[in-house]
């Protein structure tokens, strides 16, 4: 079993040619809004998958926030511990993209509601979990309530430190393996990217979008390559890596095979827009992978 306790956002998301200068008004080209936040679209790469996948959230007590909620019902995953506020609205993100990248701004809303308190009402669960999966989108003192309980329990952490300024360098001794990007990487531990790896040997994993994947196995660096693809939005690519390397962690993967199954399943998920629409199957990884 896989527990995401993370972020729910409502993705509102405009395409444009350009993005505007200070003052300026310009014209975009499309609108859409996508179920996202990393935690859910983290849980829906997993339990599209196959996997055995619990979500720990909070939302608002309003449209959004039933929407998502159902969402991840349709995606198989369970949402028995999603709860709603009745203060806050659900959270959202403001994504632009452009130029074949993207800009996000997050507005946590009631993500920030799911507290520390309510963590220890979730050990038994906990317990039963073959992994726990965590980003950076809820507040940080209820991610390390989580990590306590999982180092008590010895129950292993998957975390993607994003936004990384949110990071805590105490965190880094509860989580089994975490998995900036590249930009992230430096911005966590201040110093190179490959010198990093060589600090947190087979348990730093860092993402590097079209150039693949990197970690240190206590010897020598390991670089697993991208796989080359058409891609039309790159946003949930990282989730995507995340969830799909918890499902193979959980699954008893050995660590080399984990980051290739992830690497492959984040190179699906940016061929259609929105942050899960690509998410792919076991069985469409398994076919990328024999190409
Ligand atoms: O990682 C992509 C996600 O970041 C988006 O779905 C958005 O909600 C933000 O949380």
């Amino acid at each position: 079993m896989i527990t995401v306790i993370g972020s729910m956002n409502m993705d509102l998301v405009v395409d444009t040619n350009r993005v505007p200068e200070n003052g300026e008004t310009i014209l975009g080209k499309d609108f859409y809004t996508f179920p996202g936040g990393k935690g859910a679209n983290q849980a829906v790469a997993a339990a599209r998958l196959g996997g055995n996948v619990h979500m720990v959230a909070c939302v608002g007590n309003d449209v959004f926030g039933t929407e998502l909620t159902r969402n991840l019902q349709e995606q198989g995953v369970d949402t028995a511990n999603v709860s709603y506020s009745s203060e806050k609205s659900t959270g959202i993100a403001n994504i632009i993209l452009s130029e074949n990248d993207n800009r996000i701004i997050v507005v946590p809303g009631a993500n920030y509601e799911l507290r520390p308190s309510m963590i220890e009402g979730l050990r038994d669960m906990i317990k039963m979990s073959n992994v726990v999966v965590m980003q950076l989108e809820i507040l940080p003192e209820t991610v390390k309530a989580v990590l306590k309980i999982c180092d008590e329990l010895n129950i292993p952490v998957v975390m993607d430190p994003a936004p990384a300024e949110f990071f805590d360098r105490d965190m880094i001794s509860g989580i089994q393996y975490i998995t900036p990007n590249q930009y992230e990487c430096e911005q966590l531990f201040g110093v190179q990217m490959d010198e990093a790896l060589e600090m947190y040997p087979n348990q730093l994993i860092v993402t590097l979008g079209k150039d693949g994947v990197r970690y240190f196995d206590g010897e020598k660096h390991i670089h697993i390559e991208a796989i080359r693809t058409n891609a039309i939005d790159t946003t949930g690519a990282g989730d995507t890596f995340n969830g799909a390397f918890a499902y193979a962690i959980s699954h008893q993967y050995a660590l080399y095979d984990a980051v290739r199954f992830a690497n492959a399943a984040s190179s699906l998920s940016v061929e259609k827009l929105g942050a899960q629409t690509g998410m792919p199957t076991k069985a469409e990884v398994e076919a990328r992978l024999a190409l």
